[in-house]
């Protein structure tokens, strides 16, 4: 059974699940946007611009999550520990630079990789399919200036060294994405699957 876009059917109904995911979302995008702004804040050198660029799109993001769950007449339910909090404690906090823009590569390509799931689950409601869009706009933009940073960082950092910090963060993020399958698994297993399931 295909579904045709210019001919929709009625929008598929919203579930607690839903509710809870676009929350987790919002609160990811605001811890993302707290990070750069802090980063932000302290930064000085060339990359001022597209970090501060990057701090206000990570805060529009969480706007877009708060008006898509405000237009379905919901409320954000309260997340507790963000993607963001179990990346540092399993990484340590960024010491320089040059580890901000490596752990921001892997948890950006984090980032799409979940939104692109849950752009290609059938079930999803056709506002979060548009919030999706809007902020996978700039979200490849950050993954774009992000390695290009790290690329013009060789010279000063070491290539190995910054291949190294890539390789332990990506390790780090498998390690904290399998933790939150275990706690949430049940919440977000389903974008791992087919589009057999039923929405709803
Ligand atoms: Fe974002
Ligand atoms: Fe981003």
């Amino acid at each position: 059974m295909t579904r045709s876009d210019d001919a929709p059917g009625p929008a598929p109904s919203v579930t607690e699940n839903d509710l809870w995911l676009m929350s987790y979302y919002r609160s990811s995008e605001i811890n993302g946007a707290l990070f750069f702004g802090r980063v932000a804040r302290t930064i000085r050198g060339p990359l001022v611009v597209d970090v501060t660029h990057h701090f206000s799109d990570e805060a529009n993001h969480a706007s877009y999550w708060t008006q898509c769950i405000d237009a379905l007449d919901l409320r954000p339910i309260r997340q507790s520990r963000s993607y963001q909090d179990r990346y540092m404690e399993a990484v340590g906090v960024p010491a320089n630079l040059m580890e901000v823009m490596a752990i921001t590569q892997v948890f950006e390509k984090r980032v799409i990789g979940q939104y692109r799931l849950q752009q290609r689950y059938s079930g999803t409601h056709p506002l979060v399919r548009g919030t999706i869009e809007k902020i996978m706009l700039d979200e490849r933009w950050h993954v774009k200036y992000v390695r290009e940073a790290l690329e013009s960082m060789a010279g000063e950092y070491g290539r190995d060294t910054i291949e190294q910090t890539l390789t332990r963060y990506t390790a780090a993020d498998e390690e904290v994405y399998a933790a939150t399958l275990a706690e949430f698994g049940e919440r977000i297993a389903f974008l791992s699957e087919t589009d057999a399931r039923h929405p709803g």
